[in-house]
């Protein structure tokens, strides 16, 4: 199994939006037997929570289950555990590096808009204080991104 973690600060926004379109792409393509997926949040403030309800409610608009429940990034199986592992914005990533402060795992640290094939954004941004507008446009880049994530996997990874 190739195993990919999305991860933003609360868990209950970005990376459960990016979990949901990552998981539909998968799904989508057949290859849900061998890609596995998750989601963490860098700190544990809603642990045990569902996504934000404007998350699910935007997902199911254009039909993502955003179905994650929410949990903290944990640095000594995480890493291991995972081959990618998709911060969303620099601040994630800063947060992740601190956590791995020998660079061991660096190369499994990635940014989701690395993977962008149609937008211009260079994070996903935190909807968290926002509007509807905030949870529209994180899901327009995490699905646009799922799409270049899977075609760079199964490039890579000849999957
Ligand atoms: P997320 O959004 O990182 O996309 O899940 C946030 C959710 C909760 C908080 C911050 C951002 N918070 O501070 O509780």
């Amino acid at each position: 199994m190739l195993k990919v973690l999305f991860v933003c600060l609360g868990n209950i926004c970005r990376s459960p939006s990016a979990e949901a379109a990552f998981i539909a792409e998968v799904k989508c393509q057949g290859l849900t037997s061998v890609i596995a997926v998750d989601s963490a949040g860098t700190i544990g403030h809603h642990a045990g929570e569902t996504a934000d309800p404007r998350t699910i409610k935007h997902g199911k608009q254009r039909g993502l289950d955003v179905a994650s429940i929410s949990r903290k990034f944990d640095p000594k199986s995480d890493f291991l555990t995972f081959d990618y592992i998709i911060a969303m914005d620099d601040s994630n990533i800063q947060d992740l590096k601190l956590l791995d402060p020998t660079g061991q795992y660096s190369d499994k640290i990635f940014k989701m808009t690395d993977f962008k094939l149609n937008r211009h954004e260079n994070i996903v941004p935190d909807p968290y204080h926002g509007g509807p507008e905030a949870f529209e446009l994180v899901l327009d880049i995490v699905q646009d991104c799922s799409k270049g994530l899977l075609k760079h996997v199964r490039h890579k990874h000849k999957l």
